[in-house]
């Protein structure tokens, strides 16, 4: 059936549909919408009238108005109509003391019909089970969910709450090239070709971080920028190849200058937007105390699980697993599962899956009951061994105790990962914590054992630790970094560094990447250069802004606090991009695909 669709004419809204209540009862009001939701009570016709603002109850009564109400029977989910009437309140009993507008209700006299709608392929609601790849491809009917305009309504009180924080602080906000050269963050880059310079490529910027050093170097001694940033890299439920970042770079400073202003940023942003008090200072961890008490670089500090040595009660056992690991210069370490001795054999099986989905080799339990430990392998360890296990985990009648025994690096990932599963299993966590966590003092380097080399663990312009500075010839693996990541119950939310200011140190770290000295000079000549000529000290540090949005919503999700996100799979299911461009194109651009 074609719904007759009228013109706006000379009507102009006189409120929004959030704001009607009592105070406007007896008023004339105008109000535009999207029909949200139509009931039909026996001739007596009630549209919920959505907006960005709220939403309000509009009547179409036969004794009111038999014009009106022959239309309303027209309307449809998603049609944009045009109400005029007068607020009423309520009657008894059907008063919402949920809504804001939930006493009262516009009895409408004049409708107008401003444009149809399709049904749409999902409803729009905010318990919503329609699919993703559904509601990213009609993206623009899912923003009109209240959840999702709430998201980037706090998401735009953000923007200006960094702005006005950072700009109080003497910071000021420099745009710098999207058009550039490849920056260093360990990603692949994304390449634009170039027209004028035929086989040429711009690099979208993995960061600003050379132009915010470069910043530094010109004076501008506090810089900010909110700004986005693009890697081609495997994307997660908190990575997307477009993202944004609050970057901060500034001069004659140190580890906790930048710090101070990262942690008051941040306990002002989630006090202003998410009324969360976060503590004064944030504890912090190093790098290597973090990896040994929870086997990650951003442990979730929710809960209190935590990773132990049981070597020497792996030592003092005769399990053959253990022994062969620690002779080849493995490590054998446990965690204790409180009051999870009573897991069925179901249970510990998946949870050994889990561990061997992780690349463990095995996962060891040990259930801790009135009469000891009891499980297969317990027959391995001596009364001694039990002990020292029991004294090392801290374990009494009732606990479950599970063991890994690898590489340091291996028992981290599988225990670490091990600990947060069984924290959300048990229910560990608790609602409406907020546990903030520096971890300082990263390696500078990374070993990239396919490459046969190191890589810098944050980025090359990462300055080393004055006291390991003697190491960098003679063990380089051992240098520590002046890097800091900025941790928020279990996200990285932040990362930076104090930064090389000295060319020779630059070229030195460099040598040590295996950069050579074209390369380096070709990839960050500019930089080398501009270093010689006064750089100041510097340091900085980057949040992921959509991270820090993601857990002000509440949303697991950044894809749910980004207005146009892409797939996992980077694309736009939207606009369909990634796309084929045609030929005329490649052709100016002095491209022919393989
Ligand atoms: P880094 O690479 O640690 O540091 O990035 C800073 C923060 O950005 C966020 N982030 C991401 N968010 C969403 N999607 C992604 N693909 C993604 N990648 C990173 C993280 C991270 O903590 N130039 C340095 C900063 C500096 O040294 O000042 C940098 O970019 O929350
Ligand atoms: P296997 O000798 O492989 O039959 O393993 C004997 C027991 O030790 C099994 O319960 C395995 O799950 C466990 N196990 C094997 N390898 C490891 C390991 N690297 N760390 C902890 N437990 C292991």
């Amino acid at each position: 059936m074609e719904v007759p669709i009228e013109a706006l004419g000379d009507w102009e809204r006189t409120h929004d549909c959030g704001t009607l209540n009592a105070a406007h009862i007896g008023q004339r009001v105008l109000l535009m919408g999207w029909v949200w939701r139509r009931r039909d009570h026996g001739g007596v016709i009630f549209i919920d009238l959505r907006d960005r603002y709220g939403i309000t109850q509009i009547v179409f009564n036969p004794q009111h108005d038999s014009a009106a109400l022959q239309k309303a029977d027209q309307l449809r989910s998603e049609f944009v109509i045009a109400v005029q009437g007068v607020v009423e309140s309520r009657p008894e009993g059907m008063i919402n003391s949920k809504l804001p507008t939930g006493s009262i209700e516009v009895n409408c006299d004049q409708l107008r019909t401003l444009n149809a709608s399709p049904t749409p392929p999902f409803l729009i609601e905010d318990e919503i089970d329609a699919g993703e790849e559904i509601r990213l491809k009609y993206r623009y009917l899912d923003l009109r969910r209240p959840r999702i305009q709430q998201n980037l309504l706090l998401r735009h009180q953000a923007y200006g709450a960094v702005r006005s924080l950072l700009g109080e602080q003497k910071f000021i906000e420099v745009e710098t090239p999207i058009l550039t050269k490849s920056t260093p963050e360990g990603a692949r880059d994304y390449l634009v070709p170039s027209r004028v310079h035929p086989g040429h490529f711009f690099a979208l910027p993995q960061s600003p971080q050379t132009y915010k050093q470069l910043l530094m170097i010109a004076g501008y001694d506090r810089y900010f920028q909110i700004v986005k940033c693009f890697r081609d890299e495997d994307l997660r439920a908190d990575r997307q190849p477009e993202f944004t970042q609050i970057d901060i770079e500034m001069s004659f400073v140190r580890e906790d200058h930048v710090m101070e202003v990262a942690e008051k940023l941040t306990r002002s942003l989630f006090a202003k937007l998410g009324k969360i008090n976060l503590p004064d200072p944030f504890p912090r961890l190093t790098y290597r105390e973090a990896m040994d008490r929870f086997g990650s670089d951003k442990p979730d500090m929710r809960f209190a699980i935590e990773l132990v040595d049981a070597t020497a009660g792996a030592r003092a056992s005769e399990f053959k697993v253990f022994h062969s690991v620690l002779e080849d210069g493995g490590e054998v370490k446990g965690i204790n599962a409180k009051g999870c001795n009573s897991f069925s054999r179901g249970k510990i099986d998946g949870l050994i899956a889990f561990a061997q989905d992780l690349g463990a080799k095995g996962l060891s339990w040990m259930k801790h009951t009135d009469n000891g430990l009891e499980s297969s392998i317990v027959k391995f360890f001596p009364e001694a061994a039990q002990i020292e296990l029991i004294k090392a985990l801290d374990s009494e009648p009732g606990d479950l105790l599970l063991f890994v025994a690898d590489q340091p690096a291996i028992v981290a990932r599988v225990l670490g990962a091990l600990r947060l599963e069984l924290a959300q299993r048990l229910e560990l966590i608790p609602a409406d914590s907020w546990t903030p966590l520096w971890v300082t003092e990263f390696p500078l380097l990374e070993r990239d054992e396919e490459a046969g080399r190191f890589t810098a663990m944050h980025h090359p312009f990462t300055s080393p630790m004055e006291e390991d500075l003697p190491l960098i010839d003679s063990d380089p693996g051992a240098v520590r970094a002046r890097a800091y990541d900025l941790v928020l119950n279990g996200n990285e939310i932040a990362g930076g560094s104090v930064r090389i200011f000295q060319r020779p140190v630059q070229a030195r770290l460099f040598e040590l990447l295996a950069i050579g000295k074209e390369e380096a000079e070709a990839k960050f000549g500019f930089l080398l250069e501009a270093l010689e000529y006064g750089a100041p000290p510097h340091g900085g540090i980057a949040f992921g802004f959509d991270r820090l949005i993601a857990l002000l919503t509440g949303e697991d999700s950044i894809r749910d606090i980004i207005a146009f996100p892409k797939t996992n799979k980077a694309g736009g299911l939207m606009e369909n991009s990634p796309s084929a461009v045609d030929n005329t194109q490649l052709r100016d651009l002095g491209i022919r695909l393989a």
